[in-house]
């Protein structure tokens, strides 16, 4: 037995998909890294493993996922989705869903989700979500789901780049330690799994739908290693955006970056979740 599972501590003892138990580290390089690395952890239903410090932190597209000097939550579900194997590009709108709510409960408003995995408020980044999987038996698959939301002190924090694009919890008005933006996280997504595993995508996919309020607005986005430009009309059932391209198409947009085209010419409002 690692080391590492005898630092296991119960959190939601109810819980079965989201954060059980929780595994509290100081410093790691990265809490999906640690966990894709190590086998125990990876096959501990329901684990949450969060670190106060990431040396490493990843994000999409091979980016880095900048700490801040502030606290912040960097943390990661570990979810085996059994026989919903199939389905797992739809585990990161699942968890971009329960993000967005836990962080409405504690108060956010002005909130939205870009489209796969971009939590904003007031069309600044506030959290993102990277999930990666790896088979922990022949027929069954780990989901690593990791989060990280900027929680304490400013954007000034952040390298200059991001200072305009980045946001964190204070600086939106809210006070809330780590732990309560993690525990609300847990709950949500435990709500959100719960829903998924009795049958409930569809309607778990219509509420993402409202809640990114990108339905009608005009993207880029690539394809086949081209730049194309089109208009969101939904997302299938699969996780995969749905995009009507200027040829009269529907694309299905599976990863990569999307870009709102054309944002200058929009209301600023039109990114933005609605009022609580
Ligand atoms: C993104 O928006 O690009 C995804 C960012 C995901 C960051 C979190 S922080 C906790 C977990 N560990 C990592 O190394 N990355 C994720």
């Amino acid at each position: 037995m690692t080391d590492l599972l005898k630092k296991v501590t119960p959190l939601f003892r109810d819980h079965v998909f989201a954060g059980r138990s929780l595994l509290f580290l100081d410093e790691v390089d990265s809490t999906n890294l640690l966990c894709l690395r190590t086998p125990e952890l990876l096959s501990t239903p329901a684990l949450l493993v969060q670190a106060a410090v990431q040396t490493k932190g990843i994000g999409r597209m091979g980016r880095q996922w900048e700490g801040g000097a502030s606290n912040h939550l960097f943390c990661s579900f570990i979810y085996h989705p059994e026989n919903n194997s199939q389905k797992i590009p739809v585990i990161t709108l699942l968890a971009g869903l329960a993000l967005y709510d836990a962080l409405r409960s504690l108060g956010a408003t002005n909130l939205s989700i870009k489209w796969p995995n971009d939590i904003l408020i007031s069309g600044r980044k506030v959290a993102g979500i990277l999930c990666q999987s790896k088979p922990v038996s022949p027929t069954n698959l780990a989901v690593v789901i990791g989060i990280g939301v900027n929680v304490q002190g400013d954007s000034m924090q952040f390298p200059r780049k991001l200072q305009k694009k980045a946001t964190t919890l204070e600086e939106q008005g809210m006070n809330v330690a780590v732990n309560s933006v993690r525990d609300e996280i847990a709950r949500c997504l435990e709500t959100v799994l719960v829903r998924f595993h009795s049958g409930q995508l569809k309607a778990i996919l219509d509420e993402w739908t409202n809640k990114a309020l990108c339905i009608g607005r005009m993207i880029r986005f690539q394809n086949k290693g081209k730049e194309q430009i089109g208009k969101i009309t939904g997302v299938d059932m699969s996780g995969r955006l749905l995009v009507l391209g200027h040829d009269d198409r529907v694309y299905k947009v599976e990863s990569g970056e999307i870009d709102f085209a054309y944002d200058e010419d929009l209301d600023d409002s039109d990114n933005r979740g609605p009022e609580s």
